[in-house]
């Protein structure tokens, strides 16, 4: 605990701690698409679009070592089989770490799944799925990623519906020294996306289009050249040491119990050996 405590010390001091608005302008690059991914309305609204040639994708300027994101998105509406858009948080590098958020397209009026991932020092295999409570192409909805030092948290309009914990005391890696970009694409995955690949993408629908909005960066925005990997604000970083409270913990719960759809900590098949280690600790 002291040491924790020293360590945001340290960190409060050395780093650059974020409060942001966004504005997609600002804060991303698109990355590919050849024109198919947009930004509208002076950085406040973004889109990406695919068609049979190409998705498209952005990623945000600066990396970040722990962060409080939020983002707004409204999926591909209609038929969407075999899309997906994805919303995550990366390193690079063949140990590197990432946190998902990716949208499996369905048919019209069929359910969209909402798949999660944390990739730590490489490795993945850690994939839970959920369906939503409401139709996510519609209107926009919020999904965050709560990431600091204890725990990694996935939230979906507040409800939180996941979360990994810091378990490097039981010898499970954490992400939390190599600094990630924010990435979103969207893309054709329908080999296997919708009923597994059973589904295909129609191109009569196409050009397929998700939208953007509302970008709120709470983070820890990592400088290169500096030497130190930490953030110098005292005053807005509660969320650096926030964890889910005993409401969050009761709604996690619900959302597991009644949309989660699947879990690799119950998944006996592809474990024969046993299932991994955090799926007892976490
Ligand atoms: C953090 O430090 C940077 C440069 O050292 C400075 O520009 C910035 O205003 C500081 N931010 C806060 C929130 O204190
Ligand atoms: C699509 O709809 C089918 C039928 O309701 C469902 O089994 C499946 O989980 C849905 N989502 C995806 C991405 O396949």
């Amino acid at each position: 605990m002291k040491i924790t405590f020293l360590f945001f010390l340290i960190l409060s001091f050395l780093f650059l701690v974020v409060a942001l608005a966004g504005n997609f302008n600002q804060d991303f690059d698109i990355t590919w698409g050849d024109g198919r991914a947009k930004i509208l309305e002076n950085g406040q609204l973004m889109t990406l679009s695919l068609d049979k040639a190409s998705g498209s994708g952005f990623r945000s300027k600066n990396q970040y070592l722990f962060g409080k994101i939020d983002l707004k998105i409204k999926l591909v509406p209609g038929n969407s089989a075999g899309t997906v858009t994805t919303y995550y948080l990366s390193s690079i590098g063949s140990s590197h770490d990432e946190i998902d958020f990716e949208f499996l397209g369905n048919l019209s009026g069929d359910p969209y799944i909402l798949h999660t991932n944390v990739f730590t020092q490489g490795k993945g295999d850690r994939e839970q799925q959920f369906y939503l409570w409401f139709d996510p192409t519609k209107d926009f909805h919020t999904y965050s990623i709560l990431w600091n030092p204890q725990s990694i948290i996935f939230s979906v309009d507040g409800t939180p519906i996941r979360q990994f914990k810091n378990m490097e005391s039981s010898g499970i890696p954490y992400p939390k020294s190599q600094p990630m970009w924010i990435y979103s694409s969207l893309w054709n995955a329908d080999d296997w996306a919708t009923r597994g690949g059973l589904v295909k993408t129609d191109w009569t629908k196409a050009p397929f289009i998700a939208s953007y909005t509302n970008f709120n960066a709470q983070a820890c925005v990592w400088s290169s050249t500096s030497t130190a990997s930490s953030c110098n604000s005292t005053t807005q970083n509660s969320w650096l040491s926030e964890n889910l409270d005993i409401t969050g913990q009761s709604r996690i719960k619900w959302v597991q119990n009644n949309y989660m759809i699947y879990n690799y900590c119950n998944d006996i098949k592809r474990f024969p050996q046993g299932f991994p280690r955090e799926c007892s600790l976490n």
